[in-house]
């Protein structure tokens, strides 16, 4: 059904969020540490890794406001979730660290086009999309927490 086909893609797509995020970030502190220029290769990088969020961030609000039933049973009865770890995860946490992250993903690409040199160019995928995937993954229900989910859904 659509909401386990959702939920496994949801799952998969995190991989791609951060190998592409992870990717930006690391190329941008080694270009800023040396001083390199700023190619279309790191173009591509930060791009995709905003290409990645933004299907990650619809597909996780398709399931937030409809197809899931943890947030749906959260919305059911607010005030015993808010008291519960794992519903206070769903309804709140996840979401607001993930748009959090969505939000430095987008001011980073237009700080980035708008930069006047490559260094400036390099230090912001460094910061920016690095405190991102920071934020992301603190936001992955990683299979060791409470909440925890599988690394990847079949
Ligand atoms: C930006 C807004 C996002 C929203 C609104 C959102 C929403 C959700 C919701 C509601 C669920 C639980 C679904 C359920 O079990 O019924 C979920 C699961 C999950 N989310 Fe998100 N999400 C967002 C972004 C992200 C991002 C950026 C990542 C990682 C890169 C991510 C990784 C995951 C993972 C790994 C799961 C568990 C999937 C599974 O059970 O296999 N989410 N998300």
């Amino acid at each position: 059904m659509i909401y386990s086909l959702v939920l496994g893609l949801h799952s998969a797509i995190r991989w791609l969020v951060l190998l592409f995020g992870i990717l930006a970030a690391l190329r941008g502190f080694n270009g800023w540490l040396r001083g390199l220029p700023w190619t279309p290769a790191d173009e591509r990088v930060s791009f995709w890794a905003v290409m990645a969020m933004d299907l990650q961030a619809l597909l996780g609000i398709l399931l937030y406001a409809g197809l899931s039933r943890v947030t749906a049973t959260a919305f059911d009865n607010w005030g015993f979730a808010m008291r519960d770890n794992d519903l206070r995860f769903w309804a709140v946490e996840h979401l607001t660290i993930m748009i959090l992250a969505l939000a430095l993903l987008h001011i980073a690409r237009v700080r980035i086009r708008k930069a006047a040199t490559p260094e400036i160019k390099h230090r912001t995928a460094a910061l920016l999309v690095g405190l991102s995937m920071v934020l992301v993954l603190i936001g992955i229900p990683w299979p060791w927490l409470s909440y925890g989910r599988p690394l990847l859904r079949w």
